[in-house]
C-alpha cells in the first residue's frame, strides 16, 4: 500500500481514544492514517467538539432518527462512501452493527475494547474483571465482525489489577493503555502491516511486537 488511508473515527461519547488518534496523526507527519471524518450517532457526544477544535470534519447520524439498525447502517455506509473512507475506527461507538455492514467493511474496520479479549465482552467490563479476580487486565484492538467483541485480535496491552481497585480505578488505568495501543494498532492496519487473511490477523516484519504491549 502507498499513501495515507482515509480514515473515519466513529464515536458515541467523550472520545478520548479519538483524541489520542488525532494527536498521533497531528504529531507524526508520517502517520499513515489521514483522519478525514469523525462521525457520531449521538448529537451531544463530547468528542465532536474536540474533533471540531482540531479542524476535523464531523458528522452526526442520529440513530434515533432511523427506523431500525439496517436503516441506520445504510446511512452510515453512505456517509463513509461519500467521504471516500478506506478505514473505519470504532472508538467508544455504542451501536451494534448489522452483519451486512460488518461484512462489507471486513478487514477495514477495527474496534478497541477495554479487556483482554476473549475475556469480559460487552458492558460493565471492569466490574466483570474485578468479579473474576484476575491479576491482569488490559485492552484489545480487533477487526470487527458480526459477533460483538469477537473479531480477530490485532493488538493487546496489559495492565495490572491492584488490590482494592474499584471499577473506576481499573478503567482509568486501562484507558491510559488504550491511548498507547490504539494509535499504534491503527497505524499498523493503515499501512497493511497487519491485515485480515482467512479469518486471522497476519503481520509483516515486527508488526506483532509493536502492538503487543506488556
Ligand atoms: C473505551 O474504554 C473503549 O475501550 C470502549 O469505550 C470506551 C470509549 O472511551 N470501547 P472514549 O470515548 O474513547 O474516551
Amino acid at each position: 500500500m502507498s499513501g495515507k488511508r482515509r480514515t473515519a473515527i466513529l464515536i458515541s461519547g467523550r472520545g478520548s481514544n479519538m483524541a489520542a488518534l488525532l494527536d498521533a496523526a497531528a504529531g507524526q507527519p508520517a502517520y499513515p492514517a489521514d483522519i478525514a471524518l469523525v462521525l457520531s450517532n449521538r448529537p451531544g457526544a463530547a468528542g465532536l467538539a474536540r474533533a471540531e477544535a482540531a479542524g476535523i470534519p464531523t458528522q452526526v447520524i442520529d440513530h434515533k432518527a432511523h427506523a431500525g439498525r439496517a436503516e441506520f447502517d445504510a446511512a452510515l455506509d453512505a456517509a463513509l462512501e461519500a467521504a471516500g473512507i478506506e478505514l473505519v475506527v470504532l472508538a467508544g461507538f455504542m451501536r451494534l452493527l448489522t452483519p451486512g455492514f460488518t461484512e462489507k467493511w471486513l478487514g477495514r474496520m477495527v474496534n478497541i475494547h477495554p479487556s483482554l479479549l476473549p475475556s469480559f465482552k460487552g458492558v460493565h467490563v471492569h466490574e466483570q474483571a474485578l468479579a473474576a479476580g484476575v491479576r491482569f487486565s488490559g485492552c484489545t484492538v480487533h477487526f470487527v465482525t458480526a459477533d460483538m467483541d469477537a473479531g480477530p485480535i490485532i493488538g493487546q496491552a496489559v495492565v495490572p489489577v491492584h488490590p482494592g481497585d474499584t471499577p473506576d480505578d481499573l478503567a482509568a488505568r486501562t484507558l491510559a493503555a488504550e491511548h498507547r495501543l490504539y494509535p499504534a494498532a491503527v497505524a499498523l492496519v493503515a499501512t497493511g502491516g497487519a491485515r485480515l487473511e482467512a479469518g486471522r490477523t497476519v503481520y509483516d516484519g515486527d508488526g506483532w511486537d509493536t502492538v503487543t504491549l506488556t
